[in-house]
């Protein structure tokens, strides 16, 4: 799943390090979530310009709902603003927007965004950015594989046809291809149940630099690494 040149066909990013951006600046934690709405933007522009075809963002895990409900709020505050100010712009960027994740515990105006930013972009044809909002991999295999055996429960499939393609088939990334490398920021090493059925061979990288400081060049310079990489897939 790669371009000749070495460019990764699908990049997914853990955002990290928001939080730590700010108070290292005296700033409020959510000042770093805002600063990374424009590491966002950059990364999309350079994503694009790099030929890359599907960019991932890890935007809000299952686990945040744990964070306090101010912080909860301003990030869905956040995102609905910057749905309502990027659309435009992903529109004429060519960019298609699709959201992974659950979308049974938003606020109807939350959902009502994200419909409107997927079914604004759909002619997007350039870079498909995946949003998983509200994600986790371990919430996406558990709903696969009830899915699954309601099929076998009734009838409609049989255990001996189970096979990887059926699980595969079955994630909220059926129609993604795997990410070939996968970032997380802020120098933390874990994926933190991001992706783990579909990271199987993917490259990582674990810059320590911080989301909010993560732009256009950072965003360069982790694709020379990966043009550095040797990807073997388990053979000689
Ligand atoms: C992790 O940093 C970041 C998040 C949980 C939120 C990411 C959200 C954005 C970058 C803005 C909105 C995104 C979109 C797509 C519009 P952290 O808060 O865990 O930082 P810390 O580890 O330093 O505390």
């Amino acid at each position: 799943m790669e371009n000749s040149n070495r460019i990764p066909t699908h990049v997914a990013i853990i955002m990290d390090g928001n939080g730590r951006w700010a108070k290292s600046l005296g700033k409020e934690r959510y000042e770093g979530h805002i600063e990374g709405v424009d590491s966002v933007r950059e990364c999309i522009k350079a994503a694009r310009r790099n030929g890359v075809k599907y960019l991932t963002l890890y935007a809000f895990s299952t686990e945040n709902w744990g964070r306090p409900i101010e912080e909860v709020n301003a990030l869905m505050e956040l995102f609905c603003k910057s749905v309502m100010a990027e659309t435009p712009q992903l529109v004429e960027q060519g960019v298609r927007v699709v959201m992974i994740g659950r979308r049974d515990r938003f606020s109807d105006k939350v959902r009502s965004h994200l419909d409107k930013i997927e079914s604004a972009t759909a002619a997007g044809e350039h870079l498909t950015l995946v949003l998983a909002f509200d994600y986790s991999s371990r919430d996406e295999i558990t709903t696969a594989v009830k899915s699954i055996a309601s099929k076998v429960a009734s009838g409609e499939m049989s255990v001996d046809d189970i096979c990887e393609q059926t699980i595969t088939r079955s994630l909220y990334t059926a129609d993604i291809p795997d990410p070939d490398f996968i970032i997380r920021t802020s120098g933390e090493c874990r994926l933190s149940n991001f992706l783990l059925w579909q990271a199987s061979y993917a490259e990582m990288y674990f810059p320590t630099t911080m989301w909010p400081d993560f732009k256009q060049e950072e965003f360069d310079k982790a694709l020379e690494v990966y043009a550095q990489r040797e990807r073997r897939y388990g053979k000689l």
